[in-house]
């Protein structure tokens, strides 16, 4: 289906119609403070820049990739959090550079990622590569504390729950999540990064006070009201987009930013999404 596709979207016609909407390039900022009982006192809050799903491909607008990224770059985060999903129908050498152009430029200290299905039927190393040339840790089953003032938390980065090569079973990745979890077992606040929120079941009751998926889009195609036509996934079905508080974790699903399958949004706007950790009641 991807080679028919690239076919058909040859020339980017499908990105240029999609920019040509009055409006449709936009890109919303969602913001969220999550205030933390185990915070310590005196620690400044930390701000977490969240973007999903970029799809540089025939089928995502340049003009929504810029506005995308302006928005990160207005958020001034301690932390870049990508969740995945980068190119639509390839990992070509031209959109592996613009993807590192793009990210390099953030100016985030600390800058995480992990990989998703589209990813994954791409070409993953190379992707992998690029990111971590620009300055990103890739968090596959992995976990990192971050650096001080921010040390009283750790990122624990899933691997996709549909797609990855590197598992072949629920348990492999249930083990991966273990070991990730235990290497960070001393960190009071864990956040947890995976493409899809199939990846809630492996985090849910294990410590984790926020996850961070994308994979959904909203829907891509949904009606008035936001009302998805169809979604990927359990979970994704239970929380199309948008925060989720379920039994003392929060889940927050973007719409992520760019375009797959088809070349337009209705009802599910693309977002980026800003995530203040604070300290007091939670
Ligand atoms: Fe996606």
């Amino acid at each position: 289906m991807e080679r028919a596709l690239s076919v058909l979207y040859t020339g980017g016609w499908a990105a240029r119609l999609w920019a040509l909407v009055p409006g449709a390039t936009r890109v919303a900022l969602i913001e969220h403070t999550l205030r933390i009982a185990g915070r310590e006192k005196g620690r400044p809050p930390l701000r977490i820049a969240f973007a999903s799903d970029l799809h540089l491909g025939p089928t995502t607008p340049r003009e929504v990739l810029d506005a995308a990224f302006a928005r990160i770059h207005s958020t001034r985060p301690d932390v870049l959090a990508l969740g995945g999903d980068y190119v639509f129908l390839g990992a070509t050498k031209e959109r592996v550079h613009e993807l590192q152009e793009r990210v390099r430029q953030v100016s985030a200290p600390v800058k995480l990622a992990v990989l998703g299905n589209h990813d994954f039927w791409a070409r993953p190393e190379r992707l992998e590569d690029c990111l971590t040339q620009a300055g990103v840790r890739v968090l596959v089953n992995d976990s990192v504390r971050l650096p001080p003032p921010h040390d009283d938390v750790a990122v624990v980065g899933l691997d996709d729950p549909l797609t990855s090569r590197r598992i072949t079973d629920k348990i492999a990745l249930q083990e991966g999540v273990d070991a990730a979890l235990a290497r960070v077992a001393d960190v009071p606040i864990k956040i947890a990064l995976c493409h899809s929120p199939d990846g809630y079941p492996e985090v849910k009751g294990r410590g984790v006070q926020l996850l961070l998926c994308g994979h959904t889009h909203g829907g891509h195609i949904a009606l008035p009201g936001y009302r998805p036509l169809w979604i990927p996934g359990p979970h994704g079905r239970l929380w199309p987009y948008g925060r989720h508080d379920v039994d003392g974790l929060t889940v927050f699903v973007s719409r992520g930013v760019g375009g797959s399958l088809v070349p337009m949004r209705t009802y599910a706007p693309p977002d980026v999404a800003l995530f203040t950790i604070d300290g007091g009641e939670p």
